[in-house]
Parts: C-alpha cells; structure tokens; sequence
C-alpha cells in the first residue's frame, strides 16, 4: 500500500514531453520579451563581453567568487595554449554575513579574504608591494603593472553600465542583506580593497554563467565557441551568445561592436514568475510562501540544489501526517501525534526548514541496490531516521527520484530554448553546439545530463538528431578562470582606450 501512494504523490511531478514543449514556447516567448525592455521576469542583462575566448590569451589574474556554497579566492596563469594553473583557496560563506544589515560586513568580509590569499600565496608581490607604500604615498605613484586586476564574479542579478560597474538588483539564493540592493557591487568591494590598501583593481565584473561560458570556451575541445554558460547548483541561470541585432532595449555606454555578438545573462532562475506554464504543486506553493523571497525565481525553486531537497522534505512531511500512510512509522508507538509515531530521531532535518539537503537525493537515485543499504545508512546519517524499512527507503526514492527528475526536465526546457534561439540547428555544419555547465547539481546528481539528453530529444524543432549535436560538457570551477579571462579583456580595453 505504501508503495501505491507513493506513487499516487510522486506522480504530481511528472512533466511529459508535451509540458516540455509547452515549456519551451514559452521560454522562448520571454527571453525575447527580456531583449524588448525592462522589468520582464527574465531580465535578459546585456553584459557588455562581445566576444568568446580562443584559447591564445595570457597572464596572471586574481579572481574572487561568490555565490555559490562557497567563497574563493584564486589567482589564474593563463598560458595561452588552451591551458591555465590555478591557485585557490575556498572558504563557505558564514551564515550571519548572509543576512547581514550592512553591505561593508560581506564586502569587507572579501576583501579580508584577499588581502589573506596574497599573503599566503603571493608573498613576493605582496611585501614587495608594502615596500613601496613606504615610500610613496599615493596609489597612483604605483606602476600601473603591479596592481593585480581581478575578475569578480557574483553571482546575483546585477544591471550591469560597464565592464566593471553594475548595481545589484536584488538578492536570490537565501542572501538578504537590503543595504547593498541599488548599489554598485564593484565600487562596495573596492571600497574595502582600498580599505586595506591592497594592490588590487576590480577590473571586470561577471556572472557566474558568464564565468562558465569563458571558460568553456577557453577550454573547449577542438576549439568549438561554446554557445551558453549554465549552473545547476545551489541556483541555476545561464548566459548565452546573441547577435546585438536582437537585443532591441537600449544598452548604454561603451562597447565593442565589431563581433556583431553581446553574452547575455537571462536569470532564468525567473523565468515564468507568473507561472503561466511551470508545474506548481502544494509542495512548490508552500516552499516559496516560506521563502525569504516569495513569487519570484519561481523557476529555480523547482530546479536548483538549494530547493529541491526542500521540495522533498515537504513531501515527506505531508505522507507522515497523514495517517492512511505508513511512512518511518514506529508500530510500537502509543503516541498519536504525527512526529512521536515515527521512528524519526528528534532534532532531525526533517522536521525543519531546510533540513533536508539535496546530497541525500543524489544517494537515493545513486543506490539501485535491492536492500537499498546506503541510502538507509545515510537516511540515518544525515536525518536521525533509525530503522528505516526496505519499504520506507524505496518510498524515500521514489519520491526524491521524481522531483530530481522533473529539476533534470525543466533545466532541458532551457538548454533547448537557447539552442532554438541561436539558429544553430538549421547551419548547414556538423560542429556540435557546445554548452559549458557547472555547480553541484549537474556534478554529483547521477544521471543528470541524461535525463536532460532524453528531455532534448522530444524537442520540437531539436528530436534525436538535434540532440545528438549538442554537447554538454562540464566546466569545472569555471568561473575564476572565465572572470580572469574578462579582467584580461577588461584590461586590453583600457588600453585601447574604449
Ligand atoms: C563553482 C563556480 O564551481 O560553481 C561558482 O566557481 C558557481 O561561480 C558554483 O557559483 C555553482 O555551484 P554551487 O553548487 O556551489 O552553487
Ligand atoms: C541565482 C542568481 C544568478 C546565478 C545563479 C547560479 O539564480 O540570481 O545570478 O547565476 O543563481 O549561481
């Protein structure tokens, strides 16, 4: 039996080719509407990179990363030959500085972090550099070479006015600190930088997406340009290549139009607020009524890392309430509120918003083991639920498996919406249409791409064939790389004087 109504609530999260395509028509309907004006759910931000890399560029970079689980700081080698070395060192983010009243605390916070990553790894440049201030007093007395450029890449919506200047306009991802919205995410972090008299200029400020898709590119087999940067971890979003002939609302300022190209950053994690065609069950309802940002990044909710396993901590709830259901009951238990005839240890996750991370769906859908051993180890493990039945743990999985599979669905509804975009498909060429994706959803959730191929091909407009062409690779730590790759543009610019 509980195998029969597990299956009736899992069922809530199929999403059948048909909603795919649906999904896509849609997609496509706002990403052009974000290329007409502003305020669209999808912002569609122009980020002023008009060109890929090669594979050729060269130097040394600092990178700064934020965002994602976790802070890091790296300095990159670029070599010029598709190759680069790469120095770095992360840190989480502490919870209190995510929510915090005053945009310094975070930002001071970074540069903190920088001053400690060049005192241990660049030593040299550092005391070297401390020398000098001694004996000039003003930053300009610097040479202009010995002042690290570095690649910021954060990873929030920001409206970008230049390479690297841009206000941020608002929060996702559970941040929420108010003082920083409006303002210029650049000029906050120099601020402390300088601060701590550091010798460092925020050259270039980038998505992580548009991060991604530098890199990838850089880094891409056969020197293919890749068409999009994705991320599916604790958020998703990507950025994509467009001619600037379709970017119909203003872009302001400066940049170089000889590419005839613009890398777009779409914040898809919005895309269909108004949920015109996304699924919404009770459980995504309930999820973002208690969220810190409620009605908006509606499509991330049901796709990203830092929600799924919400989504099905809520499931799990629902079927332990309910008594017709025998989920991790206790039979023994005299009790009869719903938590006390459980076997469920007290304090567990499960009992708690956010308590359920998504590392433990990437085990259920990993363990095909008939006794399903590991995955009742970890429901132990990370939970408290103690003897946990060959029932319960296949009750566990099917649910977490149709929730991550729905996730793997709805992201093929944007990969195929941009391919469609791009035109690539209807090139007469056998190049694969290449696509740089990184965060911990699409690296540790078994089965990921696949699911996503299988969803691509019942594309209209894409089918088996189309699918076959597309090639997702992964762009591991992409995104110091890429911001280092934008810093270096940034700077040939200004030497050119653009
Ligand atoms: C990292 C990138 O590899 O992946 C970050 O360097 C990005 O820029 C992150 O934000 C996304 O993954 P997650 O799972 O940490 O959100
Ligand atoms: C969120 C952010 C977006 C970022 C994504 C992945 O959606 O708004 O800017 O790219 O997470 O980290």
């Amino acid at each position: 039996a509980l195998a029969e109504e597990t299956k009736r609530i899992a069922a809530q999260f199929e999403y059948t080719d048909e909603d795919v395509n649906k999904g896509v028509q849609e997609f496509l309907r706002q990403m052009n509407e974000g290329l007409q004006h502003d305020g669209t759910s999808m912002s569609q931000i122009p980020t002023y990179v008009t060109g890929v890399p090669n594979g050729t560029e060269k130097g040394l970079y600092l990178a700064v990363d934020l965002g994602g689980t976790n802070f890091r700081v790296c300095s990159i080698h670029l070599n010029g030959d598709t190759t680069f070395n790469l120095t770095y060192s992360k840190i989480a983010i502490p919870k209190e500085l995510m929510v915090a009243e005053q945009a310094s605390d975070l930002f001071g916070f970074l540069a903190k972090q920088i001053e400690l990553f060049l005192r241990t790894h660049h030593e040299d440049h550092f005391a070297a550099h401390v020398r000098r201030r001694q004996t000039v007093s003003t930053p300009e007395g610097y040479r202009d070479e010995q002042i690290f450029r570095l690649g910021f890449t954060f990873s929030f919506p920001v409206r970008q006015v230049g390479i690297n200047k841009g206000t941020l306009m608002r929060w996702t991802k559970g941040f929420d600190i108010p003082d920083a919205v409006g303002k210029d995410v650049c000029a906050l972090l120099q601020q402390e930088i300088d601060r701590l008299h550091l010798p460092v200029k925020v050259a270039a400020l980038v998505n992580d997406t548009v991060g991604t898709l530098m890199a990838r590119s850089y880094t891409s087999p056969g020197k293919t340009s890749t068409l999009l940067g994705a991320i599916f971890g604790t958020g998703t979003n990507g950025a994509y290549v467009e001619k600037i002939t379709n970017i119909k609302k203003p872009v302001e300022g400066d940049y170089d139009k000889t590419t005839g190209l613009m890398v777009i950053n779409t914040e898809w994690g919005s895309f269909d607020n108004q949920l015109n065609v996304l699924p919404n069950t009770s459980y995504d309802i309930e999820l973002d009524q208690k969220s810190v940002n409620p009605g908006i990044q509606i499509f991330e909710k049901r796709v990203s890392g830092m929600f799924l396993g919400e989504i099905v901590r809520l499931v799990v709830v629902d079927m332990l309430k309910n008594p017709a259901i025998s989920l991790f009951k206790d039979e023994n238990s005299s009790h009869n509120d719903w938590k006390s005839t459980t076997t469920i240890g007290e304090g567990s996750g499960i009992f708690q918003q956010w308590g359920l991370d998504s590392s433990l769906m990437s085990i259920a859908a990993a363990d095909s083991t008939p006794d399903q051993s590991s995955l009742r180890q970890e429901l132990e493990k990370q939970l408290n639920i103690y003897a946990a039945s060959l029932e319960d743990a296949q009750a566990f999985r099917t649910v977490a498996n149709a929730v991550g599979r729905r996730a793997a669905r709805l992201s093929a509804v944007a990969l195929g919406a941009v391919v469609l975009q791009s035109g690539k498909l209807q090139e007469a060429s056998d190049e694969p249409i290449d696509i740089g994706v990184d965060g911990s959803l699409v690296e540790h959730y078994p089965f990921f791409r696949d699911m996503i191929y299988e969803a691509l091909a019942a594309v209209d407009g894409i089918g088996p064939d189309g699918a076959k062409r597309i090639r997702i690779g992964i762009a591991k730590d992409g995104s110091g790389v890429g911001a280092a790759l934008i810093a270096l543009v940034a700077a040939n610019m200004e030497k050119k004087g653009v």
